[in-house]
């Protein structure tokens, strides 16, 4: 019996999380959003002054890495981080950091570890294509650069937070191009991954097509 796992990839700011936590909730599967491992990462190298060029040292705290997933909130060493792990400086340094192979492979068997009973929705960058090459489905979910750069304004705006659309949208094209050539685990679509662009979707109609890509394929 093997247990069921959609993966929902795709570049930063499309909405992926969010749709892949609905979805868990709706068919009540476990969630693994694995961003926030690389975050969770870049988080303590941040704190402790590690030098991200150091690929060895990086891939230690990988390793050692003591966090916990409690519904929403994310533990580091007990401490939640939820707000701190999203911060500009945090997203830029995961992303760098996720180019070297060995924080990749420190952190591999962590996620393959959330394939639990009786199923997985996860998000990230190669979910489908290396950690779960098996998932019963597998979800490449974008939308246009300016519409992502908008729906992150709006969420900052709302949140109180300063936010400026130009500086968004750069931050945008820098993060697709880097985790997009990256020479491991590069964002792309795979040839066995399902389309969906959200540029003129909603939350919910997003979260409707998964669930119908779902029923389609068991
Ligand atoms: O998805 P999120 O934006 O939170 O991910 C943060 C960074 O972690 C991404 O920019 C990407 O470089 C990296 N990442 C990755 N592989 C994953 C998930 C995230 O390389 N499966």
């Amino acid at each position: 019996h093997i247990i069921p796992v959609i993966t929902i990839d795709g570049p930063s700011a499309s909405g992926k999380g969010t749709v892949a936590q609905m979805v868990a909730q709706k068919l009540a599967y476990h969630y693994l959003d694995s961003g926030a491992l690389y975050r969770l990462v870049a988080l303590v190298a941040i704190r402790s002054n590690t030098d991200c060029a150091n690929e060895s040292d990086i891939a230690d705290i990988a390793s050692h890495l003591n966090a916990t997933f409690d519904g929403s909130s994310i533990l580091l060493n007990g401490e939640d981080v939820s707000d701190a792990i999203r911060s500009e400086q945090c997203s830029k340094l995961a992303s760098i950091i996720a180019g070297q192979p060995a924080v990749r492979a420190a952190l591999l068997q962590r996620q393959c570890a959330f394939r639990q009973s009786p199923g997985l929705v996860t998000d990230g960058r190669d979910m489908g294509s290396a950690v779960f090459p098996d998932a019963s489905l597998k979800i490449f979910l974008t939308a246009s650069a300016e519409e992502r750069a908008r729906r992150r304004y709006k969420q900052l705006i709302e949140k109180g937070i300063n936010a400026n659309m130009q500086s968004i949208l750069q931050d945008i094209y820098e993060r697709d191009t880097r985790d997009s050539n990256r020479d491991i685990s590069p964002l792309k679509q795979q040839v066995d991954t399902k389309l969906l662009d959200t540029t003129f979707l909603s939350i919910e109609e997003a979260v409707n097509e998964v669930l119908r890509l779902h029923n389609a394929a068991c």
